[in-house]
């Protein structure tokens, strides 16, 4: 896996100190008030419920399934809370790449409140890999990043302009975020938990609202061409992320979706194919594939469209890989 990540964006300077743009103003404003101290603004005495699953398997789709019924109790107990551990480090290294991308958007927009609002966004995304740290420790178990993850936020990383950082990072890996947290905050039964998401997702809010008034104010002044390459980078995100991209190899250090499953003594073969069974014989509940979908459509898809990037030059790109659906 590779940890150097070049990039060509160039570092700006920017002499005018004047704000013009009260939207931003306003958000600043909001983030500087807005913060909060892991150490002292979470419960941490709490620790962790051993009694219960962290997250409420009534809303996982699996646990509904015969398939899981026929597992032991301790093997359902293990499967449950390796995906939980899952899930939640694929937050921590996200949230790194969202620290990562942060700097550099302090260093590559034009404007002086873009750059303040990113300097808070980067103590925001800071603090996110300490809280989700913490947790993962008290869990005592953790992931490696997923290639389809780490893929995306290469490609941010690597991204020459900031524009295209600020699509894929705020616009869509936050949308992303800020509906699995969404979700989260629903699920979640261990208090500290739910606490975290909480205050998580209040910041991830505002990051969302920094991409969509960075990109409505600089979109109209792009070329032609500059838009459709803006348009494709969103694409190719989106492929990169779903890991439609290429060969299905996974680099060496990353993980596999299916090692929680591999992890509670689980053959993943013997249980796709006992849960496609049952999916052919209507005995599955649906909501989970729904769930997930609309996790893309409803956020990240949305405010694609939210900004324009979704043109007719590329909506049936969109609609032939099935992330769209014809009305
Ligand atoms: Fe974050
Ligand atoms: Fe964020």
């Amino acid at each position: 896996m590779q940890l150097k990540i070049e990039t060509t964006c160039p570092t700006v300077w920017k002499f005018d100190y004047e704000s013009k743009d009260p939207e931003l103003d306003e958000l600043y404003e909001l983030a500087k008030k807005n913060q909060w101290n892991v150490t002292t603004d979470i419960d941490w005495e709490h620790g962790i419920r051993e009694d219960s699953d962290i997250l409420d398997r009534g809303e996982n789709a699996l646990a509904h399934s015969n398939f899981f019924k026929s597992l032991s109790k301790q093997t359902q107990n293990d499967l449950m809370a390796n995906q939980a551990a899952f899930t939640l480090s694929q937050f921590l290294h996200g949230e790194q790449g969202a620290l990562l991308c942060c700097g550099q958007l302090v260093d590559a927009v034009p404007d002086i409140q873009g750059k303040l609002y990113a300097a808070t966004q980067v103590v925001d995304e800071a603090r996110h890999v300490e809280v989700f740290h913490k947790y993962l420790t008290m869990l005592d178990k953790s992931y490696p990043i997923t290639s389809g993850l780490k893929n995306v936020l290469d490609a941010i990383l690597s991204a020459e302009k900031w524009q295209a950082k600020c699509v894929g990072m705020n616009i869509m890996v936050e949308s992303l975020a800020m509906g699995s947290f969404r979700n989260m905050l629903v699920s979640a039964q261990d208090p500290t938990l739910k606490e975290i998401v909480r205050l998580t997702s209040r910041d991830e809010a505002r990051h969302v609202s920094f991409g969509i008034i960075a990109l409505q104010d600089e979109l109209p002044n792009l070329s032609d061409e500059e838009r459709a390459e803006l348009e494709d980078f969103a694409f190719t995100a989106l492929t990169l992320l779903t890991g439609r991209d290429g060969d299905g190899r996974v680099p060496e250090g990353t993980a596999r979706a299916v090692q929680p499953i591999i992890d509670a003594g689980i053959d993943p073969q013997e249980m796709a194919a006992a849960l496609a069974k049952e999916r052919e014989e209507g005995a599955m509940d649906p909501m989970q594939a729904v769930r997930s979908r609309s996790l893309f459509r409803d956020y990240m898809i949305l405010n694609l469209e939210r900004v324009g990037l979704v043109t007719d030059r590329v909506r049936p790109q969109y609609l032939e890989a099935g992330f769209l659906q014809a009305e």
